[in-house]
């Protein structure tokens, strides 16, 4: 449990200067820290839940709070290194999709793989297990992500929580993002109808349309299932993959859930 609530207390600072960082209003259907309580609340709050954070992990067994700190503060350098790239990445016209691999796993995936090893650690796990388990929250945290990108463009506002359409304002590189600009290059025909840029265009409905018009929402679901497929994968190397299985559970929830 205290490595559990830490990496939930660290997950809800992310959120919080996400949030500043994305210029977001709104969160699980409530307005965003900084909106509610100001900015510098929402920094303090954000730096203070980290703290929070290491408070409970080191409630844990003491064989383990070398492995388990470690982790934890690696895990916090690489979510500051993918939030970076992300941010940067607005500015940047190109971005090759290993970048964008890269920094969605930073960003995003580290967390959950972090949390999966930390769990299989404290639960004792051999050192396959362990890696097996890293592995799976790697995955589920890359299908996670790209999922999230695609969800900004085509869930609504009232099921997501969040502003649907907030990547697009805040000109994000995206998987949805690259493979349009990749179709765009590579029709010179559509090139006069439709913006370079995916942020250019008038409205997210609009480019919602261009996406499944030029099949590109299914080709970024495809890339999706196969992460998803690949977390089931290795989930299956150290338990069965049965509804009783929570980690199984949650996978199927993940990869089927529209907010
Ligand atoms: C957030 O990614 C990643 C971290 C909080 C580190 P997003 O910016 O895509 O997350 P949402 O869409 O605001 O939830
Ligand atoms: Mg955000
Ligand atoms: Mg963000
Ligand atoms: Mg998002």
């Amino acid at each position: 449990f205290p490595a559990a609530i830490a990496v939930e207390l660290f997950h809800d600072f992310t959120l919080i200067h996400d949030d500043i960082m994305d210029e977001d209003e709104l969160r699980r259907g409530q307005p965003t820290i900084h909106v509610k309580w100001g900015e510098d609340t929402a920094i303090l709050v954000g730096d203070a839940l980290i703290g929070l954070a290491f408070q409970q992990l080191i409630h844990s067994p003491p064989q383990h709070l070398g492995a388990l700190s470690r982790i934890f503060s690696d895990t916090l350098v690489k979510v500051c290194e993918g939030q970076a790239l992300d941010k940067s990445f607005e500015q940047q016209e190109q971005v090759s999709l290993e970048e964008y691999l890269d920094m969605i796993h930073k960003k995003t995936a580290w967390l959950i793989q972090s949390a999966c090893e930390m769990g299989a650690i404290v639960g004792n796990g051999k050192g396959e297990q362990v890696e097996a388990l890293q592995r799976f929250g790697y995955f589920l945290g890359m299908g996670f992500q790209i999922q999230d990108d695609l969800l900004d463009v085509i869930a609504d506002t009232s099921q997501l929580g969040k502003k649907v359409g907030s990547d697009l304002l805040m000109n994000k590189k995206t998987y949805l993002t690259l493979c349009y600009q990749d179709y765009w290059e590579q029709h010179p025909e559509i090139q006069k109808k439709f913006p370079s840029t995916p942020s250019h265009f008038q409205s997210v409905e609009e480019f919602k349309q261009v996406l499944d018009r030029f099949q590109i929402t299914p080709k970024v679901q495809a890339l999706i299932d196969h992460y998803f497929q690949n977390a089931l994968q290795n989930l299956g190397q150290v338990s069965r993959l049965e509804e009783k299985n929570p980690l199984y559970r949650l996978t199927q929830f993940l990869a089927r859930r529209e907010y």
